[in-house]
């Protein structure tokens, strides 16, 4: 992998003004692409994966003044064993394709990671393919949740995936049992 940039700085912010919000969602849309989707297929990418307006906090990675990576942050109370488990997530997960390479996206998720932790999140969620998970995610702790997990659409569709990982934060002992259960996990909302 090529160096680090030695001025990248990585920021979390609680909120963004509406410039920072474009310039944010540049850098996501430069780095997922134009997907060649049908109408209908775009419809239902954006229905389940809504949550993009409950975000918490937004990570920001920064070489000089460009803005070349990002995540957003979750923070959702999902139910487990008869309790609800403070469940942080990181979603839209992102470099721009002229910066990848260089360990920004590590280095936005370690720091996504610290302030879920202080935030007092007791579990990570994200969902990823199993190669970028295994390379990326694993580094800072994610294991790969190993059965589908349902949640919501905006429109109240009800949908279920395979793709999960958890990740200790708080409380490891709560993270490893809901990695063991046998029961689809909740998210008990949209995906993110
Ligand atoms: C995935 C993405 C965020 C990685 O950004 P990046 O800044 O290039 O990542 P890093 O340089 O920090 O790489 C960290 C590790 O992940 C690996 N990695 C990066 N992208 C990968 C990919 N697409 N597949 C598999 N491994 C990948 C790197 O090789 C590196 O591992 P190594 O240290 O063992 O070499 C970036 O490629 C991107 O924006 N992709 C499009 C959007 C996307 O898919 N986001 C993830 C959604 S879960």
């Amino acid at each position: 992998m090529a160096e680090r940039p030695h001025d990248l700085a990585i920021t979390i912010r609680a909120t963004l003004s509406p410039e920072e919000h474009g310039s944010f969602d540049a850098v996501e849309a430069a780095a997922f692409g134009e997907a060649e989707w049908t109408e209908e297929q775009h419809r239902e990418v954006t229905d389940r994966y809504s949550s993009a307006a409950d975000a918490n906090g937004y990570v920001l990675a920064h070489v000089g003044d460009r803005l070349v990576g990002t995540i957003r942050l979750f923070t959702r109370a999902v139910p487990f064993n008869g309790r609800m488990v403070r469940l942080g997530g990181l979603g839209g997960i992102a470099t721009h394709p002229d910066w990848r390479g260089r360990g920004i996206a590590e280095a936005a998720v370690r720091a996504a990671m610290e302030e879920l932790q202080q935030q007092g999140t007791e579990v990570a969620y994200l969902c990823s393919v199993p190669e970028l998970g295994q390379r990326l995610y694993a580094k800072v702790g994610f294991a790969p949740l190993g059965r589908p997990y349902t949640y919501r659409g905006r429109s109240g569709k009800g949908y279920t995936d395979h793709d999960g990982w958890l990740a200790p934060l708080t409380d490891p002992v709560l993270c490893a049992a809901m990695l063991t259960d046998t029961e689809p996990l909740d998210l008990a909302g949209s995906n993110w």
